[in-house]
């Protein structure tokens, strides 16, 4: 054993400390000792390689091995000592790691640097949090299918410009909710399969003359291929920016829901209704139950989008390689994952918990009067030309309206003066089940329809399960 290193581990060249506030502004070892679990595992994995390719002995793996396996459980006991003077985490614990075996711990870093460690930690990291994420779209995709085979006739107003339209099916609605969430899904996999890619190897910038081999590490490590730039691989950050952009998509259809969610249970609306444990009351008007989930996940979607423009800003102005300003990826990168997945984790159990007020969806499309599109398109049928039978139709709202009452409850004298007559033809087409019953074709809003989507659905996430 050695005397312990000096504070800081490349201060051999300096002639004065680094001022204290220098200190804590350059440290980030407040926020990146998240990443330990993922610096160790890549420190395992390659002081084994090194080991096997004759750089170090194998009894310096051996103390490698046991000095980072008390490191992690005094990690996770809560009782590792965190110092700002070791900067960042991957100095942190390669202090730690020597100060318990001594000279072994100062020939891990051979044939590294940090700037291939960290882009290594991060890929990890953001490797296993994919992993999470994905799965929790599938949870919240669950809920959404459940519901939709329960709702697949609920009748409830389809809206444009949050106008009554036409009638749409509660099941169809959530379904194109299970679509929005099935291109994140496959954003996701797909940016996780573009950073399964070893940067270790690229040591600072160009590489290292040390006989390591790469494939090895990248084999324990479980990553799919090593970089083939080492320029590259210690510099871009691009990977990060993919995940920021995927997940403000993702975030982005949340809100949207989220905005749904609001409205729909809102008295105004009445459409549904929240379990309690995902509401809040006010604490000065008693009668109120605020959607507080939604309403701030909504919010939150603001945190994802200014996440990824803090990447993209940060990486736009770099010369190649590595520079410090990429030591900031790590908060907003952090923040972009724990805002997703508490989202999606929240949204699953929640969705899967909403209840439907069906009278009240039923109401509200009689008064839109959702199903005077089928009545123009039955008197096309009969032979009138689209533009004169919409004038028609248009002008027989106009009456229903005057007398206070649905489409189909006008005076049949009335009705007849604009669809010729009011027979039990125009009254069925008048009623939202067959309106809805009618868009029976691939992707439309018929029950039948609907159906068929929850069965494909259906047997998408069981196949993912297996
Ligand atoms: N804490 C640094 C980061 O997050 C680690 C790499 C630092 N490398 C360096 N040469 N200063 O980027």
């Amino acid at each position: 054993m050695t005397a312990t290193p000096p504070a800081r581990t490349w201060s051999g060249r300096f002639d004065e400390p680094v001022d204290e506030r220098v200190k804590r502004y350059t440290a980030s070892v407040d926020f990146d000792r998240r990443l330990a679990p993922h610096d160790i595992r890549g420190s395992l994995a390659h002081a084994r390689m090194l080991s096997e390719a004759g750089v170090i002995s194998t009894s310096d793996l051996a103390d490698i091995e046991r000095g980072m396996a008390l490191i992690s459980s005094e990690i996770e006991r809560g009782e590792f000592v965190w110092s700002l003077d070791a900067e960042d985490v991957h100095l942190n614990i390669e202090r730690r790691l020597t100060d318990l075996v001594g000279d072994a711990g100062k020939r891990l870093h051979t044939g590294r640097s940090r700037n291939d460690q960290v882009a290594t930690d991060v890929r990890l990291f953001l490797r296993d949090a994919l992993d999470d994420i994905v799965q929790l779209i599938d949870g919240l995709q669950s809920s959404l299918v459940e519901q939709a085979s329960r709702h697949a006739e609920t009748l409830m107003p389809g809206f444009t410009h949050l106008q009554v339209a036409q009638p749409v099916t509660f099941g169809h609605h959530l379904l194109a909710y299970f679509e929005m969430f099935e291109r994140d899904r496959s954003r996701l996999v797909d940016c996780r399969r573009r950073l399964d890619v070893l940067p270790l190897g690229s040591a600072a910038l160009a590489g290292t003359s040390y006989p390591i081999r790469r494939e090895r590490v990248a084999e324990l490590l479980g990553f799919a291929a090593v970089s083939e730039n080492s320029l590259d691989a210690v510099s871009d950050r691009d990977f990060a920016i993919e995940f920021c952009a995927a997940a403000a998509i993702s975030m982005m259809h949340l809100s949207r829901l989220s905005e749904e969610l609001v409205l729909w249970m809102s008295p105004a609306f009445g459409f549904i209704r929240l379990p309690d444990r995902f509401c809040t009351g006010s604490s000065i008007m008693p009668q109120k139950k605020n959607p507080d989930v939604p309403e701030l996940a909504r919010g939150k979607t603001g945190r994802a989008y200014g996440n990824l423009m803090t990447l993209l800003t940060l990486m736009k102005g770099q010369p190649l390689a590595y520079n410090k300003d990429n030591q900031e990826d790590k908060e907003p990168l952090f923040d972009s994952v724990d805002t997703l997945a508490d989202t999606l984790a929240i949204f699953a159990s929640m969705m899967a918990g909403l209840t439907v007020n069906a009278p009240r969806m039923l109401a509200a499309l009689r008064d839109g009067h959702a199903t005077a599109t089928d009545l123009a398109d039955l008197l096309v049928k009969r032979g009138m030309p689209f533009r004169d039978a919409h004038e028609a139709v248009a002008r027989a709202v106009r009456a229903a309206d005057d007398h206070g009452c649905e489409l189909a409850a006008l005076p049949a004298a009335v009705m007849a003066e604009f669809a010729g007559d009011a027979g039990p033809e125009v009254l069925a087409v008048l009623q939202a089940a067959g309106s809805a019953a009618s868009r029976n074709l691939r992707g439309g809003t018929a029950p039948a329809q609907v159906r068929a989507q929850v069965e494909r659905a259906s047997a998408l996430l069981k196949a993912r399960l297996t």
